[in-house]
């Protein structure tokens, strides 16, 4: 099994959007995925038909003397959810409080999979880029999604610079980024993806156009792929899980089977798509 930490700067960039798409696209390859919501707004729900009045959700029985995995939602044999739920003002701060707590919190994301094929993908969400968080510390992979555009580029020397638990999984071969919302119609905003990926690479696991489909898929609260599954971002986002296969490899009987040769690989890190831009 695999913990996969979603996480952004800041709020908008698609962080909850590519959680729920990424996490479909991830079931389509042959993984059992466990979608989790971290984020109070609840959001990663609206992405699929769960009943809009059912309030269910982590941050009800987080504490409680129950197995996380009884807690969660099958969404089909491949993916199910464990959405965040509404929350006190005093439930969120006891949550705060077992989030900062080094390891609590990854351990019982890590009892949510079954399976040696499991993905855990969590939903984190906003993150201040200097802080040391024990998830990030715990997490097999980290991917922090950037949005394509000027306020990025100016966010990266900080990202490059900035101690804290981020700095610490881009050395240890745990952190990739996801650029989202690339917008390839005007010259300045071609270069503004360009100089990303240059820097940023080898880490970048995908690069999703922007792509009306998204936000029309979770207007219908569904997924990308029944909604528009030949689109440029369902393109994208398939290119993304398979990036992500080829870090944490399918296995049946103790075979890889999405094992690549190692073409494109960093040693101990995650694939560029660099190289195949655009
Ligand atoms: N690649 C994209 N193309 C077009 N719209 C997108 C894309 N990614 C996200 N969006 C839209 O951006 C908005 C914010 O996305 P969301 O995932 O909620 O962001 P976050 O979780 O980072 O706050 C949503 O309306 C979503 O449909
Ligand atoms: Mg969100």
């Amino acid at each position: 099994m695999a913990l996969i930490n979603l996480l952004s700067p800041k709020g908008g960039v698609g962080c909850t959007t590519l959680c729920a798409n990424l996490g479909m696209a991830l079931e389509h390859l042959g993984y059992q995925v466990v979608l989790v919501d971290l984020d109070p707004q609840n959001a990663l729900r609206l992405h699929f038909q769960l009943p809009l009045n059912d309030p269910q959700g982590l941050i009800d029985r987080f504490d409680a003397d129950v197995e996380w995995r009884q807690l969660v939602t099958r969404l089909s044999d491949g993916v199910d959810i464990l959405p965040f739920g509404n929350a006190s003002d005093a439930r969120l701060s006891g949550f705060a409080d077992m989030q900062r707590r080094p390891g609590e919190l990854s351990h019982r994301l890590r009892t949510l999979s079954q399976t040696p094929n499991t993905l855990v993908v969590v939903d984190a969400n906003v993150f201040p880029l200097c802080e040391v968080s024990p998830l990030i510390d715990d997490a097999d992979l980290n991917l922090l999604v950037l949005m394509a555009d000027a306020g990025s580029v100016a966010l990266m020397p900080r990202l490059e610079s900035q101690p804290g638990s981020l700095r610490q999984a881009s050395e240890q071969g745990r952190l990739g980024y996801l650029i989202n919302q690339i917008d390839t119609r005007s010259r300045l905003k071609r270069e503004i993806v360009e100089l990303m990926l240059k820097r940023l690479a080898p880490l970048v696991v995908g690069a999703v156009h922007r792509d009306e489909s998204l936000a029309e898929a979770l207007a219908e609260q569904r997924s990308l792929f029944e909604q528009a599954p030949f689109s440029a971002a369902a393109r994208d986002i398939e290119k993304a899980a398979r990036t992500l296969a080829q870090q944490f490899p399918l296995r049946f009987a103790g075979i890889d089977t999405t094992a690549r040769p190692a073409a494109g690989l960093t040693p101990g890190g995650v694939a560029s798509t660099h190289a195949k831009w655009p």
